[in-house]
């Protein structure tokens, strides 16, 4: 059984998401508010979007020799709800394992070393293993689903987590808070990064299921995922 999958963003008219240049005051409310009345038991983002809720103090890995196996665990936790990263080399340095009230797991491959593992199990974050050197998204989502209970995931962001669960087919539903504003930066991230030039890969279509006017000029769009011949 895998989660319904939902992706959240915040874009500019040019579908950037980077909001550094945007001007808005209150900048996290337009993305938090609409968030928070999705249903979700977790949202996922990726090691980047991750860095600024990890530690800052990027506390040392523990010394010594560790022989960890690769294994998941589930540290100890009263969460009901979960902050989840795709940190495939286990690069997000913790000093507890909750985001706000959500209990933090992270999905990694099986070239973390040890050392990174002692260091989330001393702290207690959860841990999963997704692939040896490259990530499965369909087996990540499964495992969320059977070890966690996740029944429905919130993807928010950036546009490389947004692309791969994308190009793996996994969404099912897209909310787009629509920011009446023309970023143009050339080599910004955009809501989607799936794949470099053209490929044989066709683009998504979407249905849309509601739109709704919010904070004056902005759009709240949610789509459906078209799937398979209904394309
Ligand atoms: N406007 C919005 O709604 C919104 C929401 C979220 C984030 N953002 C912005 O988006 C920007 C970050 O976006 P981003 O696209 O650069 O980064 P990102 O998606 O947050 O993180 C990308 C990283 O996640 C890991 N990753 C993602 N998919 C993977 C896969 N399939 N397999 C293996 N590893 C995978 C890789 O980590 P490694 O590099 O460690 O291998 C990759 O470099 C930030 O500026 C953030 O503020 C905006």
């Amino acid at each position: 059984m895998k989660p319904y999958i939902i992706c959240h963003m915040l874009g500019s008219v040019d579908g950037r998401i980077r909001q550094n240049i945007w001007g808005l005051k209150d900048a996290p409310k337009y993305f938090e508010e609409p968030a928070s009345k999705i249903k979700a038991d977790a949202w996922l983002v990726g090691r980047v979007t991750m860095e600024e809720f990890s530690s800052k103090k990027n506390p040392p890995l523990p010394a010594g020799r560790f022989t960890i196996p690769k294994e998941d665990f589930i540290g100890e936790h009263k969460a009901k709800a979960y902050a989840v990263v795709i940190d495939p080399s286990g690069k997000c340095r913790w000093d507890t394992n909750m985001v706000s009230t959500e209990h933090v797991i992270e999905v990694l491959t099986e070239k973390v070393s040890s050392r990174y593992l002692a260091h989330l199990q001393q702290k207690n974050v959860s841990y999963i293993f997704g692939g040896k050197t490259e990530l499965d998204l369909t087996l990540v989502v499964k495992k969320l689903y059977a070890l966690f209970g996740i029944k429905r995931l919130r993807i928010d962001g950036g546009g490389h987590v947004n692309g791969s669960f994308l190009k793996a087919g996994l969404i099912d539903e897209f909310s787009l808070v629509l920011a009446p504003i023309a970023d143009g930066t050339i080599g910004a991230p955009t809501t989607f990064e799936a794949e470099e030039g053209y490929g044989k890969r066709k683009a998504t279509r979407f249905r849309l299921k509601s739109v709704r006017r919010i904070y004056d000029d902005f759009l709240w769009i949610r789509y459906e995922v078209v799937k398979g011949k209904k394309r």
